[in-house]
């Protein structure tokens, strides 16, 4: 069932719990997402960056999921979406989130640029993501070396200007593999909590330790966002599978292996967000 994650993330935040959200990059990663959902018996999130969408654009990921007709609650979200117009254009494929990030642009700017997106979203009933602070590294379009943590008392203003729906904030997280473990702020994210009524999102997971994770949702955060690991599974199971048997031409078989690969990690990140067992509870108490 296609959902908001307006829905999804208002239940996850009374249940205690993140929903996972789960980069993909093509067919297999998307089913991969979803068949890890559908026997973890999850809510998930499944976004696309700009860049992916150069690859393929947004009515493919639209129109893939409109026939995959999964039996848990999914979003379908725009990740760090660079333009009114991308925005525009997914709400119109069919997604049913969306991210703006406006958080390269001075203040007044990125106000601006997200109200004007929350006014569209609105006439499609679509939730919008913003973000306020910068998350560092380096992810596809996105190159970020001048990270800045987020202010609580800004965050509290942004949100009542903007009227967004949920807020990706920094807290010393990066996108990409990290160098040495990050040194995370987490007492900061009950800081922006008490200041901010809306979810909050949590960037650049791949490689934060597991108990950094599950202490970061604990404070607060509701959308946990992963891409990089995704992707590598998916390259580490496809290399393996062509090293193994080198003579292989049709691409069904070794693209599965990375798709394997994808699956067996989205069921430890679900665990890791703790949303297992939460679709039907989720059905039940948003309806
Ligand atoms: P990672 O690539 O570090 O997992 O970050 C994902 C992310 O935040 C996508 O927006």
């Amino acid at each position: 069932m296609l959902i908001t994650t307006k829905r999804m993330l208002r239940a996850a935040s009374l249940g205690g719990y993140a929903v996972g959200a789960f980069n993909v990059e093509n067919a297999e990663m998307l089913r991969a997402v979803l068949e890890a959902a559908e026997e973890m018996e999850a809510p998930v999130i499944i976004q696309t960056t700009p860049g992916t969408l150069r690859y393929l654009p947004p009515e493919y990921f639209a129109g893939m999921l409109r026939t995959e007709h999964p039996s848990v609650p999914v979003a379908l979200h725009l990740d760090h979406g660079s333009s009114f117009e991308l925005a525009a254009r997914c709400m119109e494929a069919g997604y049913t989130s969306v991210m703006i990030d406006g958080s390269a642009l001075p203040y007044e700017e990125n106000i601006s640029l997200t109200s004007r997106v929350c006014a569209r979203a609105q006439d499609y009933g679509i939730p919008v993501e913003a973000e306020l602070g910068k998350v560092g590294g380096k992810e596809d379009d996105l190159d970020c070396a001048d990270a800045q943590y987020t202010d609580p008392d800004q965050a509290a203003d942004f949100v009542r200007r903007t009227g967004v729906d949920s807020l990706a904030v920094a807290i010393g997280t990066a996108h990409g593999f990290y160098k040495t473990e990050p040194k995370l702020d987490l007492e900061r994210i009950k800081s922006i909590r008490e200041k901010v009524d809306v979810p909050l999102v949590m960037h650049g997971a791949s490689g934060v330790p597991e108990e950094k994770v599950r202490q970061a949702v604990k404070n607060g955060m509701t959308k946990v966002n992963f891409a990089t690991e995704l992707r590598a599974a998916f390259s580490q199971g496809v290399k393996e599978y062509l090293t193994e048997d080198s003579g292989v031409y049709d691409p069904k078989k070794y693209l599965s292996k990375g798709a394997e690969k994808v699956r067996e990690l989205v069921k430890e990140k679900i665990r890791l967000c703790g949303s297992q067992g939460k679709a039907p509870d989720f059905v039940a108490r948003a309806e």
